[in-house]
């Protein structure tokens, strides 16, 4: 008879082959709990691929989606970059591709590409300056100089980021499906529910709900917000898998998600089996075309430089 491993002994095996194989997890704050737990670091999709380029381990084990191990490998191209779901992407990313970003520029001659870390390896080899939810306002105030300036693939963030900027972007009608699903109703509701509570949302909100929030940031920041801040108790509107995290480093607080319909599918693909079966059979990995990987570098170097 077969014994179903549970996870406990799951995570024991894990770790053993962790050694063996030198490698380390990392675990994005939107993963399944049991994968969090057993991750060496946690954080938001460049802390990661920062982290991975940092670490000496050779072998990284990416618990996240697509755009997020190929910009691991992007910035560690000697390293072994692995993902446990070759399926999980992110329908953001997948919204816009490098053909219609080459025609978007054609379009506007002259004017500066800019796009967020949520895109594909080929489409961030056409951008001049990549950028993400925590330096988005950053990188488009240091553009005083640009007559225009696109920004790909999300509506909302571009739309936050106008308004936070004053400056007008050419933008694309890209969105995440997950932050979609909070509505102004929820947090409303929510408020109502927990009166002292703040609210944070993240960019990718619609701007119906940011409009609505005590703090618009990203996930990391989230987690600095909720050190920081005296508020005991936190409405939070973004994907839920955030919620273990914030409850497990802040066990004195309340956090309450704006929205249970807030799921990445995507997100949720990499369980505790499919990391083992990763590390056992050195599966699935990612690596980005070296004349791929040297564009888009330029345009993650220019966002570093830049903040
Ligand atoms: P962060 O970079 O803020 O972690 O966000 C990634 C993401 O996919 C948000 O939906
Ligand atoms: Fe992409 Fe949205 Fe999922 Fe983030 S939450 S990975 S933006 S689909």
């Amino acid at each position: 008879m077969k014994t179903q491993l549970n996870d406990k002994d799951i995570s024991k095996h894990v770790k053993e082959l962790k050694k063996e194989r030198g490698a380390v997890i990392l675990v994005h704050n939107y993963q399944l709990p049991e994968v969090q737990d057993i991750a060496d670091f946690r954080g938001d999709s460049l802390e990661l691929s920062r982290m991975a380029a940092k670490t000496e381990a050779k072998v990284i084990v990416f618990c996240g989606v697509h755009f997020m191990a190929e910009t691991a490998s992007i910035l560690c191209p000697d390293k072994t970059v692995l993902v446990p779901d070759i399926s999980a992407g992110c329908p953001m990313a997948n919204m816009i591709t490098a053909d219609e970003l080459r025609t978007l520029k054609q379009e506007h001659p002259g004017a500066v590409a800019v796009g967020y870390v949520n895109t594909s390896a080929a489409v961030k080899a056409e951008l001049d300056i990549c950028c993400t939810s925590t330096n988005a306002v950053a990188i488009i105030n240091h553009l005083k100089n640009e007559k225009e300036i696109i920004f790909v693939p999300d509506k909302y963030l571009a739309d936050y980021v106008s308004k936070q900027t004053g400056r007008k972007l050419i933008t694309w009608n890209g969105f995440c499906p997950t932050h979609i699903k909070i509505t102004p109703e929820d947090i409303k509701r929510e408020k109502k529910f927990h009166p002292k509570a703040k609210v944070v949302a993240h960019p990718e909100c619609m701007p119906s709900v940011l409009a609505l929030a005590d703090a618009v940031l990203s996930t990391s920041q989230m987690g600095k917000f909720a050190k920081e801040s005296p508020a005991k108790e936190i409405i939070v509107a973004t994907e839920v898998g955030i919620i273990y995290r914030l409850k497990k480093d802040h066990p004195d607080k309340e956090f309450y998600p704006a929205s249970e319909r807030a799921v990445c599918p995507n997100m949720k693909r990499n369980t505790l089996e499919k990391v083992l079966f990763s590390l056992e059979n050195m599966q699935f990995e990612v690596r980005v075309s070296d004349d791929i990987r040297s564009k888009a570098r330029k345009a993650i170097d220019a966002m570093v430089r830049i903040v």
